[in-house]
């Protein structure tokens, strides 16, 4: 603008010194090109403003459209993982926090749990003098469990060593944490090198179908592990107990078994592994008494029943009572007319500790002399459990034995001991048992039913 007036200046200049004509021409010119000026300026400041309000109106003009142009939906896209993006941290960091804060509650349970005292079934105080420290293998099976309980309960250090073969932890989880109190796991094949005063040596399974299932290791067990309680009791001059069974007399031939009867057994049968493992089991504890002078008991075990008896067991007393508990066929194999003998199984640990104690190392019978036929037996828990079960005769099993009943003169003489509890007592207790396992295990079966048909797992699977 001032380079415009600058330049009409210097034309009316010129003119002036024109004449007046041309002075007025200029003025006129002079006025005429600075309105142009003006004007033009004016124009071009308009257009700038209109030009950026139509940009914005543009801008609004795009976001109001549907459906939105490429860029407004990237842009959308982008905000909302933003968003999501945020979110998702946020979820992160709460989950971290909640994870710290559940290790931390877990160590003050733990540290609650250690300063809690566990209640635990009342033990006798035994001095230093009086208390022993007594190794029970197979402690954590059916025999084995009550035989802790009994000694724990009399003060004594009890450790057990187990490979939970057919044992389980909760035949003594009651013990667990006990001063006084020892579960290991180890299987006795391996040699085991620990201070102890008694040994009760019962790891072996015992049932047909557990010992039957590996025959070889059913042997070993019998062999090398009695092989290594042995020797573990020569080294620590222990006195050891062998848990034997009636099953070294086989198929008897004499009636009642006395422990003087060397047996009638077959060395290649089914039964085979179980029964001559165990023999081969007293054949060692003689040799170790004789040659190392350890001190040996041996017990020959009859037919044992009672709570924690293990529900696979296959043999009678747990087979009839659960068919008549599933109110199913009660099974019997071949005429019925084969006979056993039932103890109870505090009876037999009693015998067992008494045993123990005694001086005598000759073999003992302990066992019920009460003899049942398998058909009587089937007819009294059908009866004991009631239900609508029938009783059928089934395939005879291979070497069955046909009688089996002890001769208890030797124990009743030398141990003063006998059985106590009557059939009935201890069957009423033993079903009472196995109801609440077949509860427990149908309860199992319907919470896993459920987990594997719940529908999150539907959901997290491919
Ligand atoms: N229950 C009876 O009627 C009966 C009759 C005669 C003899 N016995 C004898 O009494 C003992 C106990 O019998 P049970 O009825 O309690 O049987 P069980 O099967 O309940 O107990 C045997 C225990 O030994 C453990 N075991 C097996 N092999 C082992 C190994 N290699 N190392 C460590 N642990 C091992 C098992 O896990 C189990 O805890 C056995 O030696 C058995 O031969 C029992």
């Amino acid at each position: 603008m001032v380079f415009v007036c600058k330049e009409a200046a210097a034309t009316i200049i010129t003119m002036m010194s024109a004449t007046k004509k041309r002075l007025k021409i200029a003025a006129v010119v002079t006025i005429v090109l600075g309105l142009i000026y003006l004007l033009r300026f004016l124009n071009n400041t308009s257009l700038i403003s209109r030009s950026s309000t139509s940009g914005q109106q543009q801008e609004e003009e795009q976001q109001r459209q549907w459906p939105p142009t490429e860029n407004v939906q990237q842009r959308n896209l982008q905000l909302a993982y933003e968003e999501q993006h945020a979110l998702f941290e946020a979820q992160q960091l709460e989950m971290k926090h909640t994870k710290e804060q559940l290790v931390h509650l877990e160590e003050q349970i733990r540290s609650l749990q250690a300063s809690t005292p566990r209640k635990y079934p009342k033990v006798k105080y035994l001095n230093y003098k009086n208390r022993k420290r007594i190794l029970i293998t197979g402690g954590a099976g059916f025999v084995g469990s009550h035989l802790v309980d009994d000694l724990m309960i009399q003060g004594h250090e009890i450790i057990v060593v187990d490979n939970f073969f057919t044992g389980r932890k909760r035949n003594v989880e009651h013990w667990l944490g006990h001063e006084n109190f020892e579960l290991i796991h180890h299987d006795i094949v391996n040699p085991l090198f620990i201070e102890i005063d008694e040994i009760y040596h019962l790891a072996s399974p015992a049932s047909p179908p557990h010992y039957m299932y590996n025959p070889v290791k059913t042997i070993k067990t019998n062999t090398m592990g009695t092989i290594n309680v042995l020797g573990l009791a020569k080294r620590v001059m222990a006195k050891v107990l062998i848990a034997s069974t009636s099953e070294v007399y086989g198929d008897p031939t004499v009636h009642p078994q006395p422990e003087t009867y060397w047996g009638h057994v077959n060395p290649i049968g089914p039964r085979a592994c179980y029964d001559e493992g165990k023999r081969v089991s007293e054949t060692l504890s003689y040799a170790y008494a004789k040659q190392e002078k350890v001190q040996v008991r041996v017990a020959r075990i009859f037919n044992t029943y009672g709570p924690r008896m293990h529900m696979n067991d296959g043999r009678v007393v747990s087979n009839f009572i659960l068919q008549a508990l599933r109110n199913e066929t009660i099974t019997v194999y071949g005429n019925g007319k084969q006979t056993r003998s039932f103890q109870y199984v505090s009876d037999l640990v009693d015998g067992m500790i008494a045993l123990m104690a005694s001086n005598y190392t000759q073999p003992v019978n302990l066992g019920n002399p009460v003899e049942q036929s398998i058909e009587e037996f089937a007819q009294i828990i059908k009866q004991l459990v009631g239900g609508p079960s029938e009783i059928k005769q089934t395939k005879a099993m291979e070497d069955d034995p046909q009688r089996r009943k002890p001769d208890i003169t030797r124990a009743k003489t030398l141990l003063k001991w006998e059985p106590k509890v009557p059939l009935e007592t201890g069957l009423m207790k033993t079903i009472s048992y196995f109801r609440n396992e077949l509860a427990r295990s149908d309860r199992f079966q319907e919470n896993s039913k459920k987990y594997f048909e719940s529908p999150d797992l539907q959901r997290s699977r491919p």
